[in-house]
């Protein structure tokens, strides 16, 4: 079992707490505006190990380097003047670029999982950029879920991990992950599709944004690969009627157990997703359901992530 510890409010002190820890090789949970991360310092092969083994996370899925912004960033990686462009525009904030890695990047190895490219993000979170600023240096931090599971967008949510640190900063403000862009000599694919809708992302770039296959992807964002967002129970996608013994989520005017969204905003959606999904696992019933939920927006990524939970979960996606 895992050792709980009570989550600590992120004021200052606890904050100097986890840089402290994460300085001497430890692991820490840290709020972003996305969801939760399991911090360490990328730098660090035995922390970025323990990071891996906290999760149970496969070693050929790599992690993502949180830093200040992109002078931060020139540390990494080799930063096209695309690159540079879209850092301006959205960073700090919810997008991942991948890049070039610099050969001599002050990176474990594990943190790229034997790629020539490093996943980079300045998160737009003050508390997360404080533990970066203190730390001098890049923070590698997955989502703090066990590997497969739903992601955390509550420090409550953090339940199943062994860390000794769990900083609490409330619910996360966006609620579904990054988008992660790879940026290849002028080229954009969108290797998970997250915060930043697609059409966002190409406008600012004035750049085609390629959303590549499910098969053309595998080599290229090996996360996608796994087992993802799944939570205990089946899950049935386009629900719009209750049923008995299924918890449903609803949308608009469809108002289920837990309503996603009264108002049908697909960011607010967003936002309570996660903890939408934890509440339905806890409810003692034996399925989820979840009401359609349109393309547009974010609602691109959260139609991402149900259909992933409900393929893992062995519902009907
Ligand atoms: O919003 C987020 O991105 C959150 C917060 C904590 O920042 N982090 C997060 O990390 O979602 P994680 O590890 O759960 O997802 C990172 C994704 C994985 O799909 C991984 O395979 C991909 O980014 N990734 C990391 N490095 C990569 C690389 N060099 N090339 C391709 N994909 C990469
Ligand atoms: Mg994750």
């Amino acid at each position: 079992m895992a050792t709980t510890r009570p989550p600590r409010a992120a004021d200052a002190h606890a904050i100097a707490d986890v840089v402290r820890h994460l300085g001497r090789g430890g692991i820490a949970v840290v709020p972003t505006e996305t969801v939760y991360g399991l911090a360490a310092d990328a730098a660090s092969p035995e922390a970025v190990a323990r990071v891996f083994r906290a999760k149970g996370r496969p070693a050929a899925n790599p992690l993502i380097v949180h830093v200040t912004g992109q002078e931060m960033a020139a540390l990494y990686a080799e930063i096209p003047p695309l690159a540079a462009r879209l850092m301006t525009r959205f960073w700090p904030g919810p997008l991942t670029l991948v890049l070039p890695k610099r050969a001599d990047a002050p990176l474990a190895d594990a943190v790229t999982a034997g790629l020539a490219t490093v996943a980079l993000r300045a998160p737009d979170h003050p508390v997360m950029q404080a533990v970066i600023a203190g730390l001098g240096r890049g923070v590698a931090a997955p989502s703090a879920n066990v590997s497969g599971r739903l992601s955390p967008t509550r420090a409550e949510h953090v339940h199943a991990l062994d860390v000794p640190l769990v900083l609490d900063a409330g619910p996360c403000r966006l609620g579904v992950e990054s988008s992660v862009l790879k940026v290849d000599r002028g080229r954009l694919l969108l290797l998970r599709p997250g915060s930043l809708d697609s059409a966002t992302l190409a406008e600012a770039a004035g750049v085609a944004v390629e959303a590549p296959g499910n098969a053309a992807a595998a080599p290229e964002a090996p996360g996608m690969a796994f087992r993802h967002y799944a939570p205990r129970l089946p899950l049935d996608l386009d629900v719009t009627e209750p049923a008995p013994g299924r918890f449903l989520l609803g949308f608009g005017a469809i108002e289920g157990d837990f309503n996603l969204s009264p108002a049908g905003d697909v960011t607010e959606a967003a936002a309570t997703l996660f903890d939408a999904l934890h509440r339905a696992e806890a409810s003692g019933k034996a399925r989820i359901g979840v009401a359609p939920i349109p393309d547009r927006g974010v609602g691109a990524a959260i139609r991402d992530r149900l259909a992933r939970a409900a393929a893992a979960a062995g519902g009907t996606p």
